[in-house]
């Protein structure tokens, strides 16, 4: 079959039609792609800056349709409509009886590859590998849908809008009326945005050094936009001088963590939503964290559960409260996904679509 495959970090990706899919084994699912958002994690794997096995067949934002079962597997059903969860919760572990299923760490990767490229391993990525006409995943990683959801409104639900409503919504619970900051307007940005006017908070404040994607942030709900310049004076001016309630840095990086985190006032609350790289430390004064009270929160995968939270974000979409159709600026084939990680740092894109 064809997919996109990156042999070597920091290394163009190339289109393949050499690539190979094993049959599922018990416990998995074989789903045929239907449509696969492109997201800056993707790029970053492909840069090195997060870790990914080689070679590797990136893409973890993906939808599509269940075409066969591992042995011994119940369900979902052949011809199911699924999102795939790149955390697939195992149902049992503490964090998932807990409430923390997004921090499942109990479903490991497949003992045998899923995928070969010219007879050798090839690995997807996150373990879904969203960028290759199908995938063979673990079933609890095939979330179903209603049959009437649009693929490509689907695929975003599976990373960009799960990431970025779930960081208000679940991760830092955003009460009417907060005072919010966004760092960073892309396509998981823009999802924050929507979900702080969503949760009903004012001001929603975003910040974008891509001067373009402040137009986007003020589509989704941005009330006030800025520059990193502006962003100091701005800041107090718009808080009363206070600082903010929250703010949510989704760029990845520990200079821009920092400054989401000088943005709140005292008591405030930052969330880290960006998957910033391991050789990136952010320091922070003892001092600072015990004298001023703020909070700083971790958020992976929007702190959401995929069994229940995809059906509740396509219900907001459904009742017209979470715009999904706005966050695909073009559609693409397989083909286009290198020039599309190209695109990422211009302005018009929010999100590329690979349609199959
Ligand atoms: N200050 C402000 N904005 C910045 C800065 C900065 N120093 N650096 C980058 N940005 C903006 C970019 O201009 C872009 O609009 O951050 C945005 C990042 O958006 P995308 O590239 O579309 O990335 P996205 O897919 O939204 O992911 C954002 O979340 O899932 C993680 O790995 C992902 O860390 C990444 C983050
Ligand atoms: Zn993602």
């Amino acid at each position: 079959m064809r997919g996109v495959i990156l042999r070597e970090t920091g290394k163009p990706v190339e289109v393949s039609d050499g690539l190979a899919i094993r049959p599922p084994g018990p416990g998995e699912v074989r789903v045929r792609l239907r449509a696969a958002g492109v997201c800056h994690s993707d790029l970053s794997m492909c840069e090195g800056r997060l870790p990914a096995r080689l070679p590797l067949v990136p893409g973890h934002e993906g939808a599509g349709e269940v075409v066969e079962l591992g042995p011994g597997v119940t369900g979902p059903p052949v011809g199911s409509h699924v999102i795939l969860s790149w955390i697939p919760p195992c149902g049992g572990c503490a964090y998932c009886l807990g409430g923390q299923p997004n921090l499942c760490t109990s479903v490991s990767p497949p003992a045998e590859p899923t995928l070969t490229v010219g007879g050798e391993p090839a690995y997807a990525g996150l373990g879904v590998g969203c960028f290759a006409e199908e995938t063979v995943v673990d079933a609890r990683a095939a979330i179903p849908i209603p049959d009437d959801v649009p693929f490509e409104v689907a695929a975003v639900v599976g990373c960009a809008v799960l990431t970025g409503v779930g960081a208000v919504i679940n991760t830092a619970r955003v009460r009417p009326g907060s005072s919010v900051l966004v760092i960073g307007c892309g396509g998981v940005g823009v999802n924050v945005i929507q979900g702080a006017a969503l949760a009903a908070a004012a001001p929603v404040v975003a910040v974008d050094r891509v001067p373009e994607k402040l137009a986007a942030a003020r589509a989704f709900g941005a009330t006030h936009t800025l520059t990193p310049d502006e962003l100091r004076e701005a800041a107090k001016e718009l808080t009363g001088g206070l600082g903010f309630d929250y703010a949510f840095e989704v760029v990845g990086r520990s200079e821009t963590i920092r400054q989401a985190y000088k943005s709140t006032r005292r008591g405030g609350t930052t969330v880290v939503v960006g998957a910033g790289s391991a050789d990136d430390p952010v320091t922070f004064s003892a001092a600072e964290l015990f004298a001023t009270e703020r909070r700083l929160l971790g958020c992976l995968y929007g702190s959401g559960d995929v069994r229940t939270d995809f059906a509740r974000l396509l219900r907001l979409w459904r009742a017209g409260r979470l715009d999904l159709e706005g966050l695909i600026s073009r559609r693409i084939t397989l083909d286009g996904v290198g020039e599309a990680f190209e695109a990422m740092g211009s302005g018009d894109v929010i999100r590329s679509l690979v349609t199959f």
